[in-house]
């Protein structure tokens, strides 16, 4: 199986720069498969993310937290295999790049080299900025995150909104500004008041990517598994379900279930045919010699 041809040419930093110039909108979604993959370059966005959110959509985790590298560099391998149009972002887990710069930069690397993704993203301000300018420097495009980080969900006070007072706004803007700074090219800007985007965005010169962050940002993110409705747990308020594809599954897989059950299928269309005179020589050979029907040494 191959990735189909495509005619678009390939998503760069520099196009990503002059659709912000433009006030074109990025659309951006994640991918954790082959499959995904192929969607993804079929309905023609600009960013694809292999985020850590696939620890809980594709990997069952609780959390963003316990994926590891490892995990994440397979399924971007697998993404990557499955589209070439757009940029392909590689999100580094927990504690793959917090411990020292040498640290960020030698796990950046694994996605570039083993998985073929061509940027990648890591969550926060703070020490983050300085990895992010060290991965940078290493010559690997970062993409930052700002806002709600769910890596850092348990010291934020769990899944909810953030910057909604004025001190903890300025924190996300102050994030933001030391990210963009650091070299970031692009920077995720999540579950934060629509109203502190609009303040933000004018001292952006790089696209800011937007998951519930109001409709002032450069772009828009959503989990693959939430925008299709594959995934079954908990929805944040900023998810749109553009289909409902996990009931489709489970009534196409209910559908087989009952179909092998009641035995409607396998129908004669499914199977494969033999020329009657084939089967006559098949007996023949089987009995040859013996007189006997042939039993292939067993007692039938
Ligand atoms: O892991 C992820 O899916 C993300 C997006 C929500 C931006 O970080």
């Amino acid at each position: 199986m191959s990735t189909r041809p495509t005619q678009r040419p390939a998503i760069t930093l520099t196009k990503l720069g002059e659709k912000k110039a433009l006030g074109e909108p990025i659309a951006m979604v994640t991918a954790y498969d082959f499959p995904s993959a192929q969607v993804a370059e079929e309905a023609g966005v600009d960013i694809v993310l292999v985020g850590d959110s696939g620890a809980m959509t594709v990997l069952g985790y609780p959390s963003t937290v316990p994926v590891t590298l490892d995990e994440l560099l397979m399924l971007s391998s697998a993404v990557r295999r499955g589209m070439s149009t757009p940029l392909l972002v590689g999100d580094m887990p927990f504690g793959s790049y917090e411990v020292s710069n040498e640290q960020a930069i030698a796990n950046a690397q694994r996605f570039i080299k083993e998985a073929g993704c061509d940027a990648v993203k890591l969550e926060r301000g703070g020490s983050s900025v300085e990895r992010a300018r060290a991965i940078v420097g290493a010559g690997i495009p970062v993409m930052g995150h700002v806002g709600l980080t769910p890596q850092s969900a348990t010291a934020l006070g769990g899944y909810r909104s953030q910057g909604r007072t004025a001190e903890r706004a300025l924190h996300v803007m102050h994030d933001a500004l030391g990210l963009q700074e650091a070299g970031c090219f692009a920077i995720v800007f999540e579950a934060i008041p629509a109203a502190l985007t609009e303040v933000i965005m004018p001292r952006m010169q790089i696209p800011v990517i937007g998951i519930g962050a109001g409709p002032a940002t450069d772009g828009q993110v959503l989990v693959f598994h939430d925008l299709l409705g594959i995934y079954d747990g908990h929805a944040a308020r900023f998810v749109k379900r553009y289909a409902d594809v996990r009931a489709e599954m489970i009534r196409g897989v209910k559908a087989f279930a009952e179909d092998v059950r009641t035995r409607r299928y396998p129908e004669p269309e499914h199977g494969y045919t033999m020329a009657p005179d084939e089967i006559d020589r098949l007996h023949g050979l089987m009995s040859e010699g013996t007189g006997e029907p042939f039993t292939g040494g067993f007692t039938l």
